[in-house]
């Protein structure tokens, strides 16, 4: 299903940004205080694609995903290096402002965050008003509800109980109600930090699901553990490591399936092969 909303500011008009983009980091470092955690990383993060960030815990895996919307600014005494492009734009110089970028760049968690006691409707709603986006009427709002759920892939589990409250859906609904409502600002680029960490097998099938069916729409960029469900869902893979109190940097990267069965760094294949992390 696919639907032209017309979104609007408040005062001005942001043009459609319904359309998958790509991003790309440069020499990316990052510290909290003193404590560098990440070392020049360079990754191309290519449109309607899925890269998956992999590595061993503290690494500095989630510490990049902020940096991709501008979310590391607000940790107090954080600190980053280097440039990162939205769609051959530089998010932090030449960017509107933070608020836009983090529009066009949506975030998704690891565990589901839905507003427990809201309805599911509003619970989709939510992102919108969080943005600062306005919606004209109450038909454009319920367009936005059907297509947002439509494309997370809730639709048919929710339609009948579209005022339930949000808590009262199964973690894995809940975590497809987060992606629901992080696609109904229409974002060109979607984060997910291990979605699946806190879902059963089954959920995490359905969530993988909807990755597969909206990563043309949408640019993702995924961290996750799951060895196979980076083989599963991505098509490329950046693999990242850090020494001992040293900060995290990128072994390799590259097409997925490549960095599975012939990666060129012997860390790389320790890793995917579950040799250690
Ligand atoms: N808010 C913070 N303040 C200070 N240090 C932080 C903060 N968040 C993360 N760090 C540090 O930054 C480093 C990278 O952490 P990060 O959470 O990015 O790793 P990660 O690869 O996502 O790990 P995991 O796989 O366990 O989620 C770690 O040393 C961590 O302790
Ligand atoms: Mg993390």
């Amino acid at each position: 299903m696919s639907l032209t909303i017309d979104l609007r500011s408040n005062g001005d008009r942001p043009e459609p940004t319904s359309t998958a983009a790509g991003m790309t980091a440069r020499k990316v470092s990052a510290w909290f205080g003193n404590h560098k955690v990440l070392d020049r990383v360079s990754l191309e993060m290519q449109a309607g694609q899925v890269t998956a960030l992999i590595g061993p815990s503290g690494c500095g895996k989630s510490t990049f995903l902020r940096i991709l919307n501008r979310m590391h600014e607000l940790v107090p005494g954080a600190a980053l290096a280097g440039s990162v492009a939205l769609d051959g734009v530089d998010i932090y110089h030449d960017a509107p402002s933070a608020t836009d970028t983090r529009r066009r760049v949506g975030m998704v968690f690891q565990k589901p965050n839905p507003f427990p006691a809201m309805s599911i409707a509003d619970n989709v709603l939510a992102g919108l008003k969080l943005s600062g986006l306005r919606v004209r009427d109450r038909e454009e709002r319920q367009q936005i509800v059907v297509s947002s759920l439509t494309r997370a892939g809730l639709w048919n589990e929710v339609k009948n109980r579209l005022v339930s409250p949000g808590g009262s859906l199964s973690g894995g609904q809940q975590q497809r109600l987060c992606i629901a409502r992080a696609l109904a600002v229409q974002p060109q680029v979607l984060l997910l930090d291990e979605p699946c960490s806190a879902l059963d097998p089954t959920s995490t099938r359905r969530v993988e699901e909807t990755i597969a069916e909206i990563s043309h729409q949408v640019t993702i960029v995924i961290v996750t553990h799951n060895m196979q469900q980076a083989q599963r869902v991505s098509d490329d893979c950046a693999f990242f490591l850090a020494g001992e109190g040293q900060p995290g940097y990128i072994v390799e990267s590259g097409p997925t399936e490549t960095l599975f069965s012939n990666p060129s760094d012997s860390r790389t294949a320790d890793y995917v092969q579950g040799k250690f992390g």
